[in-house]
Formats: C-alpha cells, structure tokens, sequence
C-alpha cells in the first residue's frame, strides 16, 4: 500500500496498517482463537500479556489526558486492564498475576510504552488506537467465540470485550473516531503515529509467535 502523505491520520492508520491487521488476524495464535481452538491455558496466556500492556498504557494515557493529541481520544470507559483482570481471575485464578508468565515481546511493548510516557507522549495515541479500536471492532466477533469454546467450572469470562450493549459499544467507536478526525497531527506527526501504529502490530505479531510457541499451538491442520 503505498502511503497518501496528504491523506487523514485515520485514513493513513487505516491503510497503511491493513496488511499488518491482516498477517495478525492470520497468524497461528490468533487462527486458533478465531476457530474455537485455543486451550484455556494459552487463552489465559494471552489475556495475562496483554494486561501487562493496558497496564502501563491507561496510567499513561491518564497522566497526559490534557495534551492535544490525547485530549481527543480520551475515553476512560475503554480501559481494559479491569476487564482483564476480572477474566484472568474466573478462568485462571487469583494469583494469576504470579502464576502466568510475560513473553519477552510484552516486555518489549511494555518498555517501549514507558518509553513514550517520559519522552515522547503524544505517540501513546498509536497505542491506544490500535488496541481500543481493536477491541472495538474485531475483538466483538471473538467474543462469542470465548463466550461458547473457553470455561472454568463452567462459566466464562467475556469482560476483556464487553464495552456495554451495541449500541454503547457503537457510540464509543465513533467517539473515538470522531476524537482521531480531530487530533492536530501535521504531515510529520502524522507520519510518527503511523510508524508508531505499525511497531505497535509488529510487537503483537512477535508477542502472538512467541505465545504460539510457548503454549504449543500448532498451524490449523497439523493436529
Ligand atoms: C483475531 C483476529 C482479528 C479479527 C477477526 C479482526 C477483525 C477486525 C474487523 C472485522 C475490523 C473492522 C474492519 C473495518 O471496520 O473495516 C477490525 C478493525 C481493527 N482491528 Fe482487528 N481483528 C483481529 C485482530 C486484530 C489485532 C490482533 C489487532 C491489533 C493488534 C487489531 C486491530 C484492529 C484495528 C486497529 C482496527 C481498526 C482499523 C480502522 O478502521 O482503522 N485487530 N478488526
């Protein structure tokens, strides 16, 4: 895809990480979630790594809610480290936090977040738009899928993607849209979060490697 330099922030996120979303959608770890065939335990995995991210994203994104490019897409009703939490309980157990290990490229995301948080802020919003309108969108469609193929002692645990009903979950989505289309992003600002949206999905893709080989989950087809 070649870049529009002159094109919208939302329209260059967009773009210019389409085939990116695709390779993430694609990938071992996340095929086997899509097909209702992840164990609990790599469920449980996943869910762990990323908490470690919305955990020092949301502080984050707080801490520097009055800056301008922030301003706009801040949305406490997104948050998801709570929701992640609450789901880790019911389908691993209390002492989730100690008990499920970060995979390395966590702790890179993590790191790199921190980065952000002390020197360059502005580039939090990459983040934020690449997990939340995640979650937002595709994340409602693997909803069901957890909902019906992952339990413990028969209950499952669907917090991590309830935003309310549809049409909260609609209202948030365009809220967030609606706060992209007005971020003041020159060309090369623009250009930062682009880069900094596609680092992003390059993290989650070696984070889904990474937990693909840590919890032996296997390319559909070689069971
Ligand atoms: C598990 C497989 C996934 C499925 C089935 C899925 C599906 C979708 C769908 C249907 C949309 C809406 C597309 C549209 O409105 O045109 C979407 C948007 C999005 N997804 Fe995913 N997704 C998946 C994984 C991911 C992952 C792992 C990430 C982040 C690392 C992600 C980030 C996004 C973002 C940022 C958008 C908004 C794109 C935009 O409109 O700017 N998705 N996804």
């Amino acid at each position: 895809m070649e870049p529009c330099l002159n094109a919208p922030l939302a329209e260059r996120l967009k773009n210019e990480t389409r085939a990116l979303h695709t390779s993430a959608e694609r990938s071992v770890f996340m095929g086997a979630l899509l097909r209702a065939r992840l164990e609990r335990p790599a469920y449980c995995a996943l869910l762990r790594n990323l908490h470690a991210v919305y955990a020092v994203l949301e502080p984050a994104l707080e801490r520097h809610a009055h800056r301008p490019t922030i301003a706009p897409i801040y949305l406490p009703s997104l948050w998801r480290a709570r929701a992640l939490a609450h789901d880790l309980a019911a389908l691993h157990g209390e002492h989730w936090a100690n008990e499920l290990v970060l995979q390395p490229a966590a702790m890179a995301y993590v790191e790199r977040l921190r980065e952000l948080d002390v020197a360059k802020p502005d580039l939090l919003l990459a983040h934020a738009y690449v997990r939340y309108l995640g979650d937002l969108s595709g994340g409602q469609m693997l909803s069901d899928i957890v909902e019906k193929s992952l339990y413990r002692d028969g209950v499952a645990a669907v917090a991590f993607y309830d935003f309310g009903n549809a049409l909260a979950t609609k209202e948030l989505t365009q809220a967030f849209r609606a706060g992209l289309a007005v971020v003041p992003a020159d060309a090369r600002q623009t250009d930062a979060l682009v880069s900094e949206a596609r680092l992003s999905f390059g993290l989650h893709q070696r984070l889904f490697d990474e937990l693909a080989v840590a919890c032996a989950v296997v390319p559909s087809g070689e069971v």
